[in-house]
């Protein structure tokens, strides 16, 4: 039992892969060919006439067809060029008798593959089915080689096309990524000139600024000083008088030597010499200063010139100033009517301090300012010390600041130290101050000393 059934299995192993529709009317013969025919293929199915015969291969669309011609319903021919119009692939055969040979004209134009004719030996069926499927077989591999072909190329397709997609979107996106960089770059571009266009305004703002300050302190400094100049020149104006009234004089007495002309004529140009130098001074103060800094200065000489145009003033309020000067001159590198400028600026505040702290004290305080000159480290230093109010620790690091003041509208505008620390840096000097609440102050100003002598 287990022997037949291996037996069968390997029958039904050997078959042809092939599927076979076969029709025939006889029964008998059917049954015959049935046999045969299903030891020889995988799938055979059975008709009995045309019509049936047409039904199955609509339904198995079967890789041979073998057929009788004489059937009832309908003949072989008529089903067979039924299938031939829709199927040019399926192998036709005709299974014929002696009689029947005026019908193989019929059957070779409607393109059936062979004939067989009855009654069919089993060798020639058998031949013959081996034969067709070893078409049918190589067909089909070809098919479906054929398909495999199609598909790989359909996918090869697809990959290329995913591709192109992929290599025209990361275009794109680079082409945009170009555009925004290129986009960000000039933006940039723009922002660094715009940028460079302000600071360029703004530093050009500044200078004029600082230059209007400047211009504002002199004029300032101008107004305190109108009294202390118009004292100095009516001074020499009075020599100068008194000089040409004496000419007069002896002239009408008839006295009048050579040598005493002279005498006089000197003593009145030494007069006019002092009153164009004071016009000097005022004339420099008005003018733009601006380059002039770097001439040789005797800073004691610029001390004097100071006090001489403040003196006056200073000892009608009882202010008295002492000077500690350095011995030999001291010569500094600057402009001289700047540094003037500053040690105005200086005197003003001090003086503005110990009129402050009189306000306070009122008896038994003595109101001086002292002005002492020395060498120190390439430096020329000039110290100006008041023992007036002093400033206040919170306030030391604000007095060098545009328009901080502690004084009030009249007696400030809080420019006069932050003027005078600019024209000092000008000059590479510097500026420092030292205080004690109500005891005293002391400003003190570096410049650059200067080493060549003539
Ligand atoms: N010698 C000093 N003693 C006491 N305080 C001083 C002295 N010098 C400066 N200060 C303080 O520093 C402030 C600023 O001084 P700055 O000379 O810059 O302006 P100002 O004197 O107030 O006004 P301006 O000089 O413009 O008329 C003063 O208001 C004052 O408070
Ligand atoms: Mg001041």
């Amino acid at each position: 039992m287990e022997e037949q059934q291996t037996l069968k299995d390997k029958q039904v192993d050997t078959r042809l892969d092939i599927s076979v529709l076969f029709v025939e009317d006889e029964e008998l013969l059917r049954a015959i060919y049935e046999r045969i025919l299903d030891k020889l293929v995988s799938k055979l199915y059975i008709a009995s006439n045309g019509k049936e015969g047409l039904e199955a291969y609509n339904t198995h669309q079967p890789d041979l067809i073998i057929t009788d011609i004489m059937m009832p319903v309908m003949d072989g021919l008529e089903m067979v060029q039924n299938i031939r119009q829709k199927d040019t692939d399926v192998r036709l055969v005709i299974l014929s008798a002696y009689g029947e040979a005026e019908y193989f004209m019929d059957a070779i134009k409607i393109g059936v593959n062979s004939f067989l004719l009855k009654p069919v030996e089993t060798k020639k069926l058998t031949a013959l089915v081996h034969e067709l499927a070893n078409g049918i077989l190589l067909e089909r591999k070809v098919k479906e080689q054929e398909q495999q072909r199609k598909k790989a190329e359909e996918n090869l397709r697809k990959l290329n096309q995913e591709l192109e997609k992929r290599v025209e979107d990361r275009t794109q996106d680079l082409q945009h990524e170009i555009k925004e960089r290129i986009q960000a770059e000039n933006e940039l571009k723009d922002l660094n000139l715009t940028l460079e266009r302000r600071v360029k305004e703004e530093l050009k703002k500044r200078e004029r600024q600082q230059q209007l300050l400047i211009q504002k302190s002199k004029l300032e400094s101008m107004g305190e000083l109108a009294a202390g100049i118009a004292h100095e020149i009516n001074q020499p104006l009075g020599g100068i008088s008194m000089g040409l009234d004496n000419i007069l004089f002896k002239l009408s007495i008839g006295k009048v030597s050579e040598d005493y002309l002279r005498k006089k004529i000197d003593a009145l140009f030494q007069d006019i010499d002092r009153i164009r130098q004071i016009i000097n001074h005022v004339r420099v103060f008005s003018r733009d200063q601006k380059n002039l800094v770097d001439e040789r200065v005797d800073i004691n000489a610029v001390i004097h010139d100071a006090i001489s145009l403040i003196s006056r003033q200073y000892q009608n309020h009882n202010i008295e100033i002492s000077l500690n000067l350095c011995k030999n001159e001291c010569l500094a590198i600057g402009n001289k009517y700047r540094i003037e400028q500053v040690f105005l600026n200086l005197l003003s505040n001090a003086k503005y301090a110990v009129e402050e702290k009189l306000k306070i004290l009122l008896t038994g305080y003595a109101k001086k300012i002292e002005i002492k000159s020395y060498r120190e480290n390439n430096f020329i230093v000039t110290d100006i010390i008041d023992n007036g109010i002093g400033i206040p620790e919170k306030h030391i690091d604000n007095i060098f600041d545009p328009f901080f003041t502690t004084k009030d509208v009249e007696n400030g505008t809080g420019l006069g130290l932050s003027i005078s620390y600019g024209i000092i840096k000008e000059m590479k000097g510097n500026i420092s101050v030292e205080s004690k609440e109500n005891k005293f102050t002391k400003v003190s100003v570096y410049l650059p000393e200067s080493k060549v002598k003539d």
